[in-house]
């Protein structure tokens, strides 16, 4: 396995930059390519400290420029890619899906097209690694899990997005023998995540002491995952997993979004020395999403019994460090919310 060169796509933002540090830290023998065109949500930061190792190389570009995608992979004769790239949040497709059609299905198309070029004939070892997310399948009721068999019934652009994508990965291995696998996970949280999602947006809100705008009447539920075990999911399956099969990532952790929130004000009361209580005062129940998912879980059994994964820490554990993660990088925080954040903010919460 040594010598491998791997391009990881959208390593600069939250989930990717967990992947990007994991694989260079443990594979020095390894080159890896980050390719990110550095959006709102791609931050160098996010990196900083694996960035002068000898076998990681960055490389500034956007995946929906075919003809840069094309050039890049007959220059670098890549090995396997880990695409992460993506518009990943549901609240800013519903306000412009189009967005999200560019990079998450052309932009995988363009990956996918040059991939099947440069290994046509010769594909015996290479890997078309595609993340996608639990959305796909959309909503489930009171009861029931996502497997990986689940009909996919995705209900926002974003998640129409992915399912599209998803689709056409797999029709390139079935029409073209490329050989791929897909992983489809539940909700992350952790560092690095961006304010604009709900636990590092209220955590954010809480330390400023700003309303804490929950959609709807809370009862939406989520299964939530640390980021640091969807990376090492993602590392086991790039090695091991199968190809042409899917698997499902999840954390056997759901929470209604109201019973998270009150955890996470009762932790960030404690590591604010505020009386407990007085977070919860900050909760506003606000209007809710447009078409929104009333619960994800997800059948984690797959990954489980085949390949040996499972997450390595507790709900309350992630959340405590992912707490101190914020509170050890106020920097970080204030840089990602001056500027453009605060016009979306505006805008998404109708000051
Ligand atoms: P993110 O928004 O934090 O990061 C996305 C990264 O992709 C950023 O660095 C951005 O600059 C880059 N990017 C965006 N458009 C690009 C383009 N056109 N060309 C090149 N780079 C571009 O996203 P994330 O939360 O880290 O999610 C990563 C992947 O994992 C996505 O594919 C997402 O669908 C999937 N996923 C996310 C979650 C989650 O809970 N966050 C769960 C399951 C799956
Ligand atoms: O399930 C995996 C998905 O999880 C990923 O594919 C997406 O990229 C990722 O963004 C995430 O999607 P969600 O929509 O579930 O995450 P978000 O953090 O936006 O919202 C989580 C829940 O909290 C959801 O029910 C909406 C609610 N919410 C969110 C925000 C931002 C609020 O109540 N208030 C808010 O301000």
């Amino acid at each position: 396995m040594s010598n491998r060169k791997l391009l990881i796509t959208g390593g600069a933002g939250f989930i990717g930059s967990h992947v990007v540090r994991q694989l260079v830290l443990k594979y020095p023998g390894y080159e890896i390519h980050n390719l990110d065109a550095l959006t709102y949500a791609g931050n160098l930061e996010n990196i900083k400290d694996v960035e002068a190792q000898s076998n990681y190389h960055f490389i500034k570009g956007d995946i929906t420029d075919a003809d840069f995608i094309d050039r890049l992979f007959q220059q670098e004769q890549f090995d396997g890619v880990i695409h992460l790239a993506a518009e990943s949040h549901v609240d800013r497709s519903i306000k412009d899906p189009l967005a999200f059609v560019k990079t998450n299905v052309l932009g995988t198309m363009n990956l996918l097209n040059a991939a099947k070029s440069i290994w046509q004939g010769k594909s015996e070892g290479k890997r078309f690694y595609h993340i996608s997310t639990d959305e796909v399948y959309g909503s489930l009721g009171a009861e029931g899990l996502f497997t990986e068999t689940t009909a996919y019934d995705p209900n926002s652009p974003y998640s129409a997005s992915k399912a599209s994508s998803d689709h056409f990965v797999r029709a390139y291995g079935e029409t073209y023998g490329l050989p791929y696998v897909i992983t489809n996970c539940s909700n992350n949280y952790g560092p690095n995540h961006f304010p604009e999602k709900l636990i590092p947006l209220f955590i954010n809100n809480i330390i400023n002491e700003k309303p804490l705008p929950v959609y709807g009447d809370g009862n939406y539920t989520r299964d939530w995952l640390y980021v640091i075990d969807h990376a090492r999911a993602i590392d086991l399956v790039f090695h091991k997993g199968v190809n042409g099969e899917t698997y499902n990532i999840g954390g056997f952790n759901e929470w209604r979004n109201i019973d998270l929130v009150k955890l996470l004000c009762k932790q960030m009361d404690a590591k604010l020395g505020r009386n407990p209580g007085t977070s919860v005062k900050l909760i506003t129940f606000v209007k809710d999403r447009p078409g929104h998912d009333l619960r994800y879980a997800i059948d984690a059994t797959k990954i489980n019994t085949e390949l040996g994964w499972e997450p390595s820490v507790t709900f309350e554990e992630g959340l405590r460090q992912t707490i101190d993660w914020y509170f050890d990088n106020p920097q970080w925080l204030a840089r990602v919310t001056s500027g453009a954040y605060q016009e979306y903010y505006d805008t998404q919460y109708e000051k």
